[in-house]
């Protein structure tokens, strides 16, 4: 990028077209070549200053010429002011290469194989609390597969959350954080209860379910309670070559999510499509969740298709070419991208032994935030 520089330019009716040392050609529009002026920002906030309101949508270059060190030089026609660009700044932000390039999804996606080399997910709790490099490892695994096991963490209750810390502050929600899943008289959910739990994603009916979930087992020494986890993306992936029909309905067709809780005052709905996706039609999140959807209300025309895409999702979500099984121990921090990675656990039998986990939830936003943030600084 050091070597390249501006060849020539030429002034159209809305943007300059740049012709660089390397061959490409790139077109920067007048408004955004003025709202993103190096002075713009102030230095401190690293807020925009600048109000882009204040000039015309004719704004355009009175005068342009490259500087003897190769800058960008503009005189604007309005508001008596002369920007100056960075060659390498433009072709770093140029939005004319960005969108010749072929999207290429970040997501390395997993099956059943996974299960055979689950070391490959794991990463030490002292590493990560001791470490960058730890912290970063540990971040990758949870946005590249949306899984990763902490090994080695202490089990004392609570004991978490220095390492979530590590990352950014918890999600909370009204089950408290952490939450206790333990068997308990009258359960407010199902997790709460010895009982199998079919792979899901927790609080489907969040306009927003957690980005993230970390169950941290204390204690697992009765019979049963293996846990079970599922690549969603995956799962969609392979629908979408393979039944498209299926994968339109669920790309298109809301389902709607339930919450009554007992112990909460308040009722809670939302409808989404079971698989969504993002602006570059990667996969955004997989709500399924047999406990939690509500009497749905599509279209008479759509009921049908509805629940037989719903009943293949399931069933895929489930099928042994794609589910992993495994069972945690303690001082294991089974973390996740709860709307990507669907978990589960056999029944287990509570006078065999105590099973105790603490969970927590984070935000998408933070694991990505925080591991742009350190690959930046290194
Ligand atoms: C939960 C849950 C899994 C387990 O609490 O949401 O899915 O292994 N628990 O108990
Ligand atoms: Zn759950």
């Amino acid at each position: 990028m050091q070597n390249i520089s501006i060849k020539n330019i030429v002034k159209n009716s809305t943007n300059l077209e740049v012709d660089w040392s390397d061959g490409e050609k790139s077109k920067f529009n007048y408004m955004w070549l003025r709202d993103n002026c190096p002075t713009a920002h102030d230095k401190d906030s690293r807020h925009r200053m600048f109000n882009i309101l204040k000039v015309s949508q004719n704004i355009n270059p009175k005068k342009f010429l490259v500087t003897d060190d190769g800058k960008l030089q503009i005189e604007w026609s309005e508001g008596d002011h002369t920007s100056l660009y960075d060659p390498s700044w433009l072709r770093e932000n140029c939005y004319t290469l960005k969108n010749k390039k072929k999207f290429v999804s970040p997501y390395q996606k997993w099956d059943n194989s996974l299960e055979k080399n689950l070391n490959s997910i794991e990463v030490d709790h002292d590493e990560i609390m001791d470490s960058e490099s730890g912290l970063a490892k540990w971040l990758e695994f949870l946005h590249f597969k949306g899984i990763a096991i902490v090994k080695n963490a202490p089990v004392e209750k609570e004991s978490a959350f220095p390492l979530l810390k590590r990352i950014s502050h918890v999600r909370e929600t009204f089950f408290k954080t952490p939450f206790d899943v333990i068997n308990i008289p009258k359960p407010n959910n199902s997790a709460y209860t010895a009982h199998a739990l079919r792979n899901h994603l927790d609080l489907p009916y969040f306009e927003t379910p957690p980005g993230y979930q970390f169950l941290h087992c204390l204690i697992n020494s009765a019979t049963g309670g293996n846990s079970s986890a599922v690549d969603g993306f995956a799962v969609a992936e392979y629908l979408k070559k393979n039944h498209p029909e299926t994968f339109k309905t669920l790309t298109e067709i809301p389902v709607k999510f339930i919450d009554n809780d007992y112990t909460q005052n308040t009722l809670r709905h939302f409808h989404s499509t079971p698989i969504t996706l993002t602006k570059d039609k990667d996969y955004n999140d997989i709500r399924f969740s047999v406990a939690t959807m509500d009497v749905l209300d599509c279209h008479p025309d759509d009921m049908e298709k509805v629940y037989k895409a719903h009943h293949v999702l399931g069933n895929l979500l489930h099928d042994d070419r794609f589910q992993i099984q495994f069972r945690l121990g303690p001082g294991d921090i089974f973390s996740f991208n709860n709307r990507r990675v669907l978990h589960g656990r056999t029944e287990f039998d509570p006078n065999s032994g105590h099973r105790h986990l603490q969970g927590y939830y984070m935000d998408r936003d933070e694991i990505i935030g925080r591991l742009a943030y350190l690959k930046k600084s290194n």
